[in-house]
């Protein structure tokens, strides 16, 4: 996929003998507290992967999870690992209520963590409070469903009491797909990187891979390449490719136009930390967005959730249909790159980023720098970008 949608490189100007973190270690070699940022929301799953009264185990930032969902459907997050002795609570059973644990039978609100029931306690120990049951607590994390996925905050590491720390609340609801009308429709793709969150999330704005990787009859040929020029930036916690009318060598594009007026399309594209790309298309009533995020699962594996929603193409059959194919095949295109890409990175390659295509990718290690930086010192947000920069490539 093609994050800042179009366009082009100039020859390099520039060649950078590493990945602009001067001070940190290989991309490859990062460790985790530097490649994952934690004290944000993340897509934990699909939410048609989880029934009522159910639990999977799952992971994030290297996190063992539990997710499920109660019996009012509400969906809940745990530290998949009981807070007596370490046991996966995602082996236990769940009623709708209580997870428990399948080694000592202790019991868990699902949504607290709170423990309920030490069933190895004798009348007189409950009574004489020598343990204190609701004092106890499985790790659990603020959970929420938004736009088909379910959302887990995982917060910063904290010094740990291990087993008697309540979750602390989220300080800002989980991020929503931008949405224009009453009425939409909503669709998503999902698949797994064999990649560092890092290596995600620079292919997903990376503008010069597209002739190149996303070719296809009914898109673009290599052929196509052009010079491009883009306006960006920066928004609070990243940058933004100003609003623009997009680029005329793309197919849906030229249908768009047939169906709303042409001088009225806009594309804005976001990218703000940790991981969120969103895309917006307007063109008069109609409008289609996408919320794309790259989230880290271990240090060297991610996934690619992409998230769109439109009230556009309603009067075009199939139209859900044709436009999940052609996600699907963009989203398996960069996959299958990324995949590649990794054979190549297991031999910890030297790694160069160039102006301007690359530049972007350079705001991210940045913005990703600040955001360390700021949670470390306390201090302020040093924003990589001072005010708005014209990029120009090829692509
Ligand atoms: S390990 Fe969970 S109850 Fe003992
Ligand atoms: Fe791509």
């Amino acid at each position: 996929m093609n994050f800042l949608t179009a366009k082009s490189c100039q020859l390099p100007a520039f060649w950078y003998p590493a990945l602009s973190m001067p001070d940190a270690p290989p991309l490859q070699q990062q460790t985790p507290d530097t490649l994952m940022l934690f004290g944000f929301w993340y897509r934990a799953m699909a939410s048609d992967a989880l029934k009522r009264g159910q639990m999977r185990s799952t992971m994030l930032l290297e996190q063992p999870l539990v997710v499920g969902r109660d019996q009012h459907g509400k969906p809940f997050a745990l530290r998949d690992a009981c807070p007596h002795r370490g046991m996966p609570l995602s082996y236990g059973q769940f009623d709708g209520h209580n997870v428990e644990c399948p080694y000592h039978g202790w019991k868990f609100d699902a949504h607290s963590g709170q423990c309920t029931l030490i069933p190895s306690l004798v009348a007189d120990q409950i009574a004489g409070q020598k343990i204190k049951v609701d004092r106890i607590y499985a790790g659990s994390y603020p959970c929420e469903e938004r736009d088909d996925f379910i959302w887990v905050f995982i917060p910063d590491p904290v010094p740990s009491s291990a087993g008697f720390t309540k979750a602390a609340p989220a300080h800002e609801p989980a991020p929503e797909v931008p949405k224009f009308s009453e009425r939409y429709k909503l669709a998503y793709l999902t698949a797994d990187l064999p990649c560092s969150v890092d290596h995600g999330i620079i292919g997903l704005m990376d503008p010069a891979h597209g002739p190149f990787v996303h070719q296809a009859w009914w898109w673009r040929s290599q052929h196509s390449i052009h010079e491009k020029q883009k306006n960006f930036e920066p928004i609070p916690y990243g940058f933004r490719m100003s609003a623009h009318t997009p680029s005329s060598n793309s197919a849906p594009y030229k249908l768009l136009r047939l169906y709303a007026k042409a001088d009225s399309i806009t594309t804005t594209i976001d990218f703000v930390l940790p991981n969120l790309r969103s895309e917006v298309i307007r063109a008069g009533k109609y409008w289609f967005s996408s919320l794309t995020t790259v989230t880290p699962i271990t240090r060297n594996q991610c996934r690619i959730d992409v998230v769109a929603a439109w009230n556009l193409f309603h009067w075009i059959p199939l139209a859900p249909a044709l436009l999940k194919f052609v996600f699907a095949k963009f989203v398996e295109q960069d996959r299958r790159t990324m995949e590649i890409q990794s054979e190549g990175l297991k031999h910890n390659p030297h790694l160069m980023l160039i102006d301007d295509a690359d530049r972007p990718a350079k705001w991210y290690f940045g913005l990703k720098k600040a955001m360390l930086e700021t949670k470390k010192s306390g201090g302020g947000f040093q924003h990589p970008l001072t005010g708005p920069v014209t990029l120009r490539w090829r692509s």
